[in-house]
């Protein structure tokens, strides 16, 4: 067995018989229902609550509000740790469809007819709902890993560049939609805590709970077993919180399942940005000068932001590097982490500003590529760990037959239809966190892992079975492994692609220590269990209990001090616009990514080509319009958020590039979960503007804006 053989994942059975317990499948004995009350009005403040009719309703037990929880809550905090827009802690109404109170009852139904009879009164103020409207609020952010990338001086290098590109960009709001909702069910047993909800982060969620009940870590526990698709949305939040306490204050287990619809005013989304490029290039397409500055939505109290320019400063060798980024604060939800949070959009705007300068310079954009390719970070010079953009824009357009696309917009027909070939190139820093496993192993070839993965739909239980076996000489049939319980021992949160990576060498360590103990003493023992925890070099030495304290931790991208790692990709789209109605199909995709080590090359596929497919999503379909006058969504819901459908998506077509880093990790493991995403949006934008001769830099690309 080797890493990268096609393995089915194990829990494959479990998930389509229907024996994989999601959160709110867990039994718990008599529980109470909660149903969400949110607010009508985006900025204002609640006057008064009118309660009684709610409370005539048979089988309600209580309403929460935050007249009557009283006092001693810890405030909550958001994604970015910072401030965030809380729940019943004050009168305060921060944005629309915000928690303003939280009915429990003995049905589920119940719940739902007496919180559509709580009454509310306001006084409304004028909301300030996004980027240009009256009372927003633009402030300097706070870098989230390392400053904001400058170098030499981009401003002049820029005003002498013999060839100048400038370009505004923007992308829009959008919503997770994951297939299981975001739900909570929490039980007391005594001043112990059981919590089951979906979490991309199960220490987090044990310790953020302990934290806000002030009890010590032993005396919660998370379990999360399976989630149904989280992709950024699933961290520590304070709605568990909330509903801890309403299970302790009824003396009785509750379970909260909120609708589809409120998931997009209670949970975290992507926010709305905003892009200015410039690029200054010698006359052989040599990049001179590049400037990024970003504009980010967020919520009155947050800061949160992501800051790509962390990452588009780095894409492309170049002298003079300029990047800023602002945080425009409005009367909205608090955005949080989405699929490549940063690097969606902000490659968006580099990647469609280097088809810019490639037509501007009448150069192929993946020769563009070529010229400005590095092996060294621009911006602090050292090494990347490996970097193979290059191998994967040659493999991908040899097969997507690039060779016959027209730099001409405008100049390929078929039939009534404009035919149109775009690229861009893919990317996504390689994380690593610290781990911790329990692995043991039987005489008769049994393994047993325990570690607190999370399995996301990634095909975790999987991975980690496959590591186990691999290093131990056994099949991934052998392996059972223990996850999603914060009572095993700890893993970093499931974001930033990194938990593939942290997983598979902390079993990996374990696994070897497991093999030297035989070694050492072959008869003596039937079964061998090894505890062992990994810290990546360069985190702190106590990294695994600050973890346990709910504080996660990790390196990767530009932050390690040795080398800058990536992985990287290249897509391309073939994309038919019709020449009257200018509907947009697209025909075909080729990506190609080269992300070092594959686990498990079948999941691995999966993971690459989802992606591809929300990044067609993010550039067609998907935006969370904004009433501007009321601030609320105005399609927050799944029948009006467009997604697309099997007609919109054609086949997807993959190329998983060979690579071999051995500076990344021991395991050469750079993760694969968010890259797929990341420039597609760009790679259909520029197959736009080929077929048609027209630039869309706002997304989504829709017909009104080819008209
Ligand atoms: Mo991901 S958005 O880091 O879960």
């Amino acid at each position: 067995m080797t890493l990268g053989t096609p393995v089915r994942r194990i829990d494959g059975v479990a998930k389509v018989t229907g024996a994989a317990r999601y959160a709110s499948d867990e039994p718990v004995a008599n529980p109470a229902f909660a149903y969400l009350v949110t607010s009508s009005i985006s900025r204002g403040s609640i006057q008064a609550f009118q309660l009684e009719e709610a409370h005539a309703v048979p089988g309600v037990i209580d309403i929460l509000t935050y007249q009557n929880i009283g006092t001693g809550f810890k405030k909550a905090k958001g994604p970015d740790g910072g401030d965030t827009t809380e729940i019943l802690e004050s009168s305060r109404s921060w944005h629309n469809g915000q928690i303003i109170a939280i009915v429990l009852a003995d049905t589920f139904e119940a719940a739902r007819e007496a919180a559509n009879k709580v009454q509310v009164t306001y006084q409304e103020e004028t909301p300030s709902a996004t980027f240009d409207s009256a009372g927003v609020q633009v402030a300097e952010h706070k870098p989230q890993r390392s400053p904001d990338p400058t170098k030499g001086s981009a401003t002049q290098a820029f005003a002498n560049a013999p060839i100048k590109f400038e370009g505004h960009y923007s992308t829009p709001t959008q919503h997770h939609n994951p297939i299981e909702l975001f739900t909570v069910t929490c039980a007391w047993d005594g001043d112990h805590l059981t919590i089951y909800e979906p979490s991309q982060f199960m220490a987090g969620s044990a310790a953020s709970a302990a934290n806000q009940f002030d009890l010590p870590p032993d005396k919660v526990r998370a379990i999360s077993r399976y989630v149904g698709g989280a992709f950024g949305s699933k961290g520590p939040n304070p709605r568990t919180h909330w509903i801890a306490r309403a299970a302790r204050r009824i003396g009785r287990p509750v379970k909260l399942v909120p609708t589809r619809d409120q998931g997009f005013t209670i949970a975290t989304y992507r926010a709305e940005t905003r892009h200015a490029i410039k690029l200054g290039a010698d006359r052989n397409g040599r990049l001179i000068s590049l400037s990024h500055e970003g504009w980010e939505i967020s919520s009155r109290p947050s800061g949160y932001n992501v800051s790509g320019v962390e990452t588009t400063a780095r894409m492309y060798a170049c002298p003079n590097i300029h990047t800023a980024v602002s945080v425009v604060h409005a009367d909205r939800n608090t955005p949080g982490f989405m699929r490549a949070p940063p690097e969606t959009p902000y490659m968006f705007a580099l990647e469609s500003a280097m088809d810019e300068l490639a037509h501007e310079l009448r150069l192929d954009p993946i020769e563009l590529r070529r010229i400005n390719d590095t092996q060294v970070d621009p911006v602090d010079g050292k090494p990347y760990s490996s970097r193979s953009l290059m191998q994967c824009f040659d493999q991908a357009a040899a097969k997507f037959d690039w060779k016959r696309r027209k730099q001409q917009p405008g100049s390929t027909r078929a039939g009534d239809w404009l035919v149109g070939f775009g690229c861009a190139t893919s990317c996504y820093p390689s994380n690593v966190g610290p781990a911790a496993a329990r692995v043991a192993l039987t005489s008769d070839g049994k393994a047993t892992v325990d570690i607190a993965g999370h399995e996301i739909g990634t095909g975790a239980y999987t991975v980690v079975a496959i590591v186990a076996a691999r290093t131990l000489g056994i099949a991934p049939e052998d392996v059972t492994v223990r996850m999603g319980d914060s009572d095993l021992p700890p893993l970093m949160i499931a974001g930033g692609s990194n938990n593939a990576a942290s997983a598979s060498l902390v079993v990996a360590k374990a696994c070897k220590e497991i093999l030297a103990r035989r070694a050492s003493s072959p008869t003596a023992s039937h079964r061998i269990e090894v505890y062992a925890e990994h810290v990546p070099e360069g985190l702190p030495p106590d990294a695994i209990s600050a973890m346990n304290k709910g504080k996660p931790s990790m390196l990767g991208g530009a932050s390690r001090k040795d080398v800058t790692a990536y992985a990287l990709g290249a897509h391309f789209v073939e994309v038919h616009i019709h020449s009257q109605t200018r509907e947009i199909r697209v025909k075909r995709i080729t990506s190609a990514f080269a992300a070092g080590t594959l686990v498990n090359s079948l999941t691995a596929y999966s993971q690459f080509m989802g992606g591809t497919i929300w990044g067609i999503s993010a550039a067609l379909h998907e935006a969370t319009e904004i009433d501007p006058k009321t601030a609320r969504y105005a399609n927050g819901n799944l029948a009006d958020y467009l997604v697309p459908v099997n007609a919109d998506i054609p086949e997807v077509d993959i190329i998983m590039v060979p690579e071999s880093d051995t500076r990344v990790n021991a395991l050469g493991i750079k993760g694969i979960g968010e890259i797929g995403i990341v420039g597609m949006n760009a790679a259909v934008a520029n197959a736009v503007f080929n077929a048609t001769g027209k630039r869309i830099r706002d997304l989504p690309i829709r017909v009104e804006k080819l008209l």
